[in-house]
């Protein structure tokens, strides 16, 4: 089974990979915002910026599946801008996913940002993967309501996603409608020493419901490696590309911590809700 990372710019490597190859593609690329990588520059002026973002999103359409799906994670400042080329690249969107968490930063003269943009994209709206199974969750009718209406297999996840902290210390929780996940914050036993590292929460969700076992997974900016991690405790193939050889060689050890097809997190059947402040 491969759980690959390359070491490189995503745009070489992406387009020395097979066409049509890639069965689900999640990318977090970097925001442009400032934020202080080791070696990518995270302010560049914004037609750069967009034009190479045009770039990577073409590359990724390329080694896609005509049967794949794409998630890509992005910010505020840019999200407008990565659906407009997303769309114009002929993809479908399936969900705008807001993913709502705390420990974000505090500001002074306007609201905390605690949220951040999940874009759930296909290329054909009529073939693609999706497993209900592995991610329903009970409705409110069966947790709050005790509704006999209730479809007792329960619902799928609504298209926001909450990650309070205060709320859980472990992740997705099977007996509550919403899922709550934490940021990876510095003391979590997850975090590494990537500055902006995903829970292996959301990763396990996406690659559960858009892939099957021994399916091929691509992250072109794969960070920490959570990704592969998630992707390879799921049974399935991936391929990661980190333009960081330090990173890069942080996602190899990551990975050979892992056994392939390991149980996933263990889970709380109710949220810590006392400890919130
Ligand atoms: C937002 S982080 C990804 C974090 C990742 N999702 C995780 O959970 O750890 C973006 C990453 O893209 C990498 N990067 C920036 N430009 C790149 C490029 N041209 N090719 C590959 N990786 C790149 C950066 O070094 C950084 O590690």
């Amino acid at each position: 089974m491969d759980h690959d990372v390359l070491t490189g710019d995503c745009l070489r490597i992406l387009a020395e990979q097979p066409a049509a190859s890639v069965d689900l593609a999640f990318a977090d690329p970097p925001f442009n915002i400032g934020y202080e990588y080791d070696l990518y520059d995270d302010r560049r002026a914004r037609e750069d910026y967009l034009e190479w973002t045009e770039r990577w999103l073409a590359a990724v359409k390329r080694v896609l599946k005509p049967t794949g799906s794409f998630f890509v994670a992005i910010g505020d400042e840019y999200a407008a801008e990565h659906k407009v080329r997303l769309d114009a690249l002929g993809f479908t969107m399936r969900n705008w996913i807001v993913w709502h968490y705390t420990f974000g930063v505090n500001c002074k003269k306007k609201f905390n940002r605690s949220h951040a943009h999940i874009f759930y994209y296909v290329a054909d709206p009529n073939r693609f993967t999706f497993n209900p199974e592995p991610v329903r969750v009970p409705s409110a009718r069966m947790t709050t309501y005790a509704d006999r209406r209730a479809n007792p297999v329960g619902k799928l996840p609504d298209d926001t996603w909450v990650l309070r902290p205060q709320e859980s210390d472990a992740h997705f929780q099977t007996d509550a409608d919403t899922w709550y996940v934490p940021r990876v914050c510095g003391t979590f036993k997850e975090r590494g020493e990537h500055p902006c590292q995903m829970p292996e929460a959301v990763l396990e969700r996406i690659i559960q419901v858009a892939s099957n076992p021994g399916d091929l997974v691509l992250d072109p900016f794969a960070g920490s490696g959570t990704t592969l991690a998630a992707a390879k405790k799921l049974g399935r193939r991936c391929l990661g590309i980190e333009l960081s050889e330090e990173y890069a060689d942080g996602v190899r050890r990551r990975l050979q911590r892992i056994e392939f097809g390991e149980p996933a997190r263990p889970v709380r059947r109710k949220p810590a809700v006392a400890r919130a402040r």
